[in-house]
């Protein structure tokens, strides 16, 4: 898979956007893949399932709220539940599980293009996390929607998804053991029931995940946002407490719950007070085990889980204290119920009853200061506990956030992706306070979203001059103001100043600043009064605030006295909650403390003021990193699988301005590049040369767009940008600039390969002729060839190899003539080894069911070490005579003998520590196998210079005379000049042993009786000796060959392969000798080829023949074999020339004048088809397509 950068939704940081279904317009190449990919690829999404929705909302083709709607819902009840609008994922809760996010998905989306794959949350996270590694930015995804959409579950799924993908150490593992584990912690402490969800996070979070430049997480931290701890102690009906209260009631053993005094839920008046203590599938007992092992994983010791359990029991004691009142004053129904609880703090008893009925107040009266007691009455005493069991609970929240972010901290500076799962958007029967604050953090998440995929988009294109047709939204920024804005004084401004000017009683604060906001807000269009509250409009419905409690919440003040009684406690990690660095151990978490925190113009901070700032702050850091979004809906409060409330569905499809974003998708460009950036990275594509900022970059753009074919309507260019629209259009890009790069890998490593391999040959050049230097004399095609070994193709013949021993590398292979003792010729395969000499050749089986038939068989095989001796003459011919120790020996003509025999030297030095002596004379005696008693086996060679072109054989009794035309002096040495030898495909097509007809040797006359007897034929044969192949007339050895056949295009050709048999019974690879495919003469005419090969299989010298088209494949000048495989047989030539008539090219029996025929018919050319495209890299070779048809030529036509 490739690993290019994967889009991304960051129109402002020029990334491209993600598309789903691609209704690819685009006539190339890389639509072609990327349909084919889809459609070949098995998905979970794709099996069985009509098409009867879109997985990419932007190819909607009606963009209504309606359509949209309506595509969730058949995506849903197909059990799809992720939709995409380009880079934006929006996620349907099921509320079920469903089967695609186990292991085989995990890997699935890894570095998956996104047109590969189904939508899928895995492929956000896959494209944040890549998108970090490769751009080295920050990425955040930001997850909203209503509460119960699935935002808690998506971050868990992103977070599992990145730990998995990332590799790492131990220690790596042990962070993310840490961040996976925070989920169930968090949970237990921050998450509770509600009616809308059972599972509600009633805090915010932002967890970053830090990683190497590697991708390896090596840290994390998390920011959590106003914690909704009133629900400590109320709770709607319904509704239960934080899952811990629970949690700890069920699992906790005999012991625990006698030192904590804890029993039933319902004993608990803070968690009695709604009935309500189980939650549907959620195992309290269970996951009480599953957040005492989070907090073993985040290294928090059992004596402190103690203490943090004692805290949880402590708050649920305190709940049951109750007050009655006299005479105004507060007093404490059962003083008994304040033992439990002041143990479980370390306090004492009377501390903790007096300070929940009084208070001490510190009044000022001129330049004196004087603490005065003030008793407290009923409401107030209910209060106090309120408040500080809440503000407990709070620090508690607290140091558990602080504790996992010291668990994973690091002080590395390295990228983050960071997580935004917040409390979403909620509307109850009565809202207050924390729903007003849920609310705003709403809000400004839904500005950001359109600050960045609407507006900013839109503002970019017309910045850009980019024609742009603008698109209307609901812009919430109006509403943000409405609550935060300090000059003209927004709500949260008007609350604080009622509180900073409230008297330590609250009474009346709260219609104080009732009135004001309508003094101030009254007239705002999203602010609408009404008797106990306001209601806001805000971007996801109206909501109605009940204004009770808003100045007291809002203060936030834990007080001072309380905060003593708690450090005076006895329990150390109670006193360090409360101690004065760690400001009541919540980073200045307001009013808890000993001392208010104070900001700005000396006023205290306010709960308003801190989520204010916060959410600011992280709109910050939100807009510094790349975004992903993902957009959660409800499709019920159900809570029940593929129930669809439309209209609740609707309802959130409007507010989440799905609609909008789709058109502004639809009209908008999936990517941007700055003029420099795009060229620089594309600059490749263009056939012209581009400087690196070239005086004109449009021009420089178009000429590239116009190189790969882009339309022109697929992109625009800016005052200094370019836009592109479809996402596809990006991928071809990237696809064509791929290609062109690994075109020019291939140059290079072309260049290298050649370069090394002309080193290599020039040293074994060097190697072979340095044994015959001032010994033989030397043709110029063997001085100066490329030596390749293998000149048979073993490895397309299996038949051959199974003769060899496995393990023995074939070191040369060649078809070769053997002379026997009546010094006629026979074609064998000669094989080196490093273990020995192989000669194979034909055999007729004897016996058995094949009998009759010809197999290859092992003629003889001579161990190296018995290799005692070669011996050559001091001529240019090619006659080998191999000495063998205690046997016969062995004559051979070798093509390629100077290569043969400096393996062979080679191979004695490297395992016998010998060379091959070597003897050069023109009188060679030697032995032949001697067949009965008393058989003369001595024969003889006789050497001597003749004048024809090729040498002639004479034979006499039992003399071989050859008469060897001059060749170049012995003192030859190579030039460096490479003459181009033929590869195996010539080879193994035409010098192999399956011709194994005995060659006909140019005798003297002698009597009929002493000749070979020629091969069944029909035809007769040629005058003199030699045979000829049926339809075929031989050439006789000593006649020059015949001119070569050539592949020849309207392109300049390079001469390097010999042209493959252009004879409709062509086969790629070389048949088992004298099976499949007729004998070939030495001249190369097959047997029952009927002539029409038109030379095909002909002797070719080296070097003389020329098959000229190239593919990619063959460009490799090394000796490295082609793929035989590749090549397929040419069609067959529709109108052959008869059979026994002959073809262009060959020439007609020796002695015999060819019949001249009237109409000579015009030989139809042999063609042969191209696999695969291939692009001519040098001149003198070709480009062709796959599937081109190219004419075979000879030579001389090119
Ligand atoms: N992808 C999902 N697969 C299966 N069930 C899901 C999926 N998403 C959500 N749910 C179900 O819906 C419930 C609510 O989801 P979740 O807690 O993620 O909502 P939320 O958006 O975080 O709500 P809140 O704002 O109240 O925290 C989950 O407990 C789970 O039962
Ligand atoms: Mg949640």
């Amino acid at each position: 898979m490739r690993f290019f950068k994967k889009d991304s939704p960051t129109p402002g940081h020029g990334k491209g956007g993600r598309h789903g279904n691609n209704n690819n317009n685009n006539n190339n190449d890389v639509g072609v893949i990327a349909d084919h990919h889809r459609k070949a690829m098995y998905h979970w999404q794709s099996e069985g399932s009509k098409k009867s929705s879109v997985d990419d909302m932007v190819l909607l083709t009606k963009i209504t709220e309606d359509a949209i709607t309506d595509n969730l819902k058949r995506r849903l009840m197909e059990d799809k539940i992720y939709t995409y609008i380009g880079p934006v994922l929006v996620a349907v809760n099921p509320f079920k599980q469903l089967p695609y996010f186990g292991d085989k998905e995990l890997e699935m989306y890894q570095g998956a293009a996104t047109y590969e794959v189904p939508p899928h949350i895995y492929a956000v996270a896959d494209t944040m996390y890549r998108n970090m590694l490769i751009d080295s930015d920050n990425q955040c995804v930001i997850i909203s929607g209503e509460s119960g959409a699935g935002k808690t579950v998506s971050a868990k799924y992103i977070m599992n998804y990145i730990t998995k993908v990332s590799q790492g150490s131990s220690k790596v593992q042990h962070i993310k053991d840490i961040i996976l584990e925070s989920n169930p912690l968090l949970e237990a402490f921050g998450n509770a029931k509600t009616t809308r969800n059972n599972n509600s996070s009633r805090f915010g979070k932002y967890i970053e995940i830090q990683f190497s430049r590697g991708g390896e997480p090596l840290g994390g931290k998390i920011s959590n946002f106003l914690l909704e701890k009133s629900r400590v102690h109320s709770l709607n009906d319904g509704e239960r407490s934080f899952h811990i209260f629970y949690q700890l009631c069920a699992g906790a053993d005999s012991n625990m719950g006698e030192q904590l005094g804890i029993t039933t839920p319902d004993y608990f008046q803070y968690l009695a007070q709604s009935d309500v203590y189980k939650v549907d599938n959620m195992n309290d007992a269970h996951e009480f085990q599953e957040t005492l092992n989070a907090m073993n994983v985040m290294g928090i010791t059992e004596d402190t889980q103690l203490d943090i359990l004692r805290i949880v029991a402590a708050i649920l004691h305190m709940g049951n204290i109750t007050f009655a009142e006299q005479g105004n004053a507060a007093y404490i129904v059962s003083p008994d119920y304040l033992a439990f609880p002041a143990y479980l703090l370390g306090v004492s008893a009377e501390a903790l009853g007096q300070k929940l009925v009084s208070r001490v107040f510190d009044s000022k009266w001129g330049s004196k200061s004087e603490r005065v007691d003030v008793t407290l009455n009923m409401e107030q005493a209910q209060f106090t506990r309120d408040a500080w069991t809440k503000g407990l609970y709070a620090q508690l929240f607290d140091y558990i956030v602080e504790t996992i972010n010291k668990a994973m901290m690091t002080d590395a500076n390295l990228i983050n992706l960071g997580i935004l799962d917040i409390y979403g958007f909620e509307i109850f029967g009565k809202n207050g306070f924390e729903q007003f604050c849920i609310n705003y953090v709403n809000e400004k998440l839904q500005q950001i979203f359109i600050d960045l995929t609407l507006k900013s988009e839109q503002e970019e294109y017309n910045a850009e001059g980019i024609q742009w047709k603008p698109i209307k939204y609901f812009d919430n920024k109006i509403v943000c103001e409405l609550i935060e804005s300090k000059r003209p004084p927004g709500i949260m401004s008007i609350l604080d100043d009622t509180c900073a000017t409230m008297s330590a009683k609250s009474e009346g604060a709260d219609e104080d600043f009732h009135r004001k906001m309508e003094s101030q807000v009254g007239t705002h269009h999203h602010y609408q009064k009404f008797n106990q509250g306001f209601m806001i409009k805000h971007y996801a419905g109206n909501v109605s605030y009940h204004i009770d409690g808003f100045c007291e919440k809002n203060r936030d003040v834990l007080f001072p006295d309380i905060i003593e009684v708690m450090q005076s406690s006895t329990n150390p990690f109670i006193c360090s909650l409360f101690s004065d660095g760690a400001q009541g151990g919540g980073k200045g978490r307001p009013g808890v403390g000993t001392k208010a925190r104070y900001e700005g113009k000396g006023r205290p901070t306010t709960a308003g003021m801190k989520i204010r700032t916060q959410a600011n702050e992280l709109v910050t850091t939100l807009t510094k990193c790349v975004p992903h979004y993902i957009r959660c809906i409800k499709p019920n409060e159900t809570k029940k699988p593929h129930d669809w409330d439309n209209q609740m569905a609707k309802h959130q499809v409007e507010y989440l301005g799905l609609k909008e974003n789709i058109k502004v998708k639809r009209a908008g460009f999936a990517y941007r590049r700055p003029f420099h950036k795009f060229l620089q990275r594309y600059a490749i594509l263009s056939p012209q040369k581009l400087a690196n900022s070239p005086s004109n970059p449009t021009q420089a753009i178009d000429s590239i767009m116009a190189t790969i074919n882009m339309d022109r309507d697929q992109y625009q260019i800016g005052y200094s940008k370019v836009f592109i629209k479809d996402p596809e259009s990006l991928y071809m890009i990237e696809e064509c600039r791929e290609r062109k790069l690994d075109y020019y890998i291939r140059v290079i490593q072309n260049a290298f390969r050649k370069f090394f391999c002309k080193q290599k040959s020039n040293k074994v050049a060097m190697e072979a002729s340095q044994l015959f230097l001032n010994r033989k004399e030397r043709r110029e095609n063997s001085l100066n060839r490329n030596f390749h070994g293998d000149y048979i193709g073993m490895d397309f013949r299996p038949a051959l190899s199974a003769l060899i021993p496995r393990r023995e590398k074939v070191l040369f292979a060649l078809t070769v003539d053997k002379l026997d003792r009546q010094f006629r010729k026979s074609k064998r395969d000669l094989i080196l080894t490093k273990g020995g000499l192989y000669l194979i050749g034909l055999v007729k089986i004897k016996k058995g069911p094949e009998k009759g038939k010809i197999v290859q068989a092992l003629k003889r095989k001579i161990d190296l070490e018995n290799v005692t001796q070669a011996t050559l003459s001091t001529l240019r011919d090619n006659l080998v005579v191999i000495h063998v120790r205690n046997d016969y020996e062995m004559v051979l003509e070798v093509e390629f003998k100077a290569e043969l025999i400096m393996l062979l030297n080679r191979e004695l030095k490297k395992h016998h520590k010998r060379e091959l002596p070597l003897n050069f004379t023109n009188n060679i005696t030697y032995s032949v196998k001697k067949m009965r008693w008393g058989m003369n086996s001595q024969k003889k060679l006789v050497f001597t210079t003749g004048t024809g072109k090729e040498p002639e054989f004479v034979s006499s009794g039992n003399t071989l005379t050859i008469k060897v035309p001059p060749g170049l002096p012995n003192t030859s040495w190579p030039t460096g000049k490479r003459v181009i030898t033929p590869d195996i495909r010539m080879l193994g097509a035409t010098l192999n042993a399956s011709s194994n007809k005995k060659l006909p040797v140019h005798k003297k006359r002698t009597p009929p009786n002493h000749h070979p007897s020629p091969p069944a034929s029909h035809h007769s044969p040629p005058a003199g000796n030699q045979r000829a192949a049926p339809g075929f007339p031989p050439r006789p050895i000593g006649q020059p060959p015949r001119p070569s056949l050539g592949l020849t295009s309207h392109f300049p050709l390079r001469p390097t392969m010999p042209p493959p048999s252009p004879s409709p019974s062509f086969n790629p690879s070389r048949p088992p000798m004298g099976t499949e495919s007729p004998p070939t003469t030495r001249n190369g005419s097959a047997s029952g080829g009927g002539g029409g090969g038109g030379g095909s299989g002909r002797p070719m010298m080296p070097g003389q023949n020329r098959f000229v088209a190239r593919n990619p494949s063959f460009n490799n000048p090394s000796p490295i074999r082609p793929p035989m495989h590749q090549i397929r047989p040419p069609p067959p030539p529709s109108d052959p020339p008869p059979e026994d008539q002959p073809t262009v090219g060959t020439r007609p029996p020796f002695g015999v004048r060819p019949p001249v025929p009237l109409n000579k018919p015009k030989p139809k050319k042999p063609q042969v088809r191209a696999l695969f495209d291939y692009n001519a890299r040098d001149s003198d070779e070709m480009s062709f397509s796959a599937g081109d048809v190219l004419d075979l030529e000879e030579e001389g036509e090119c």
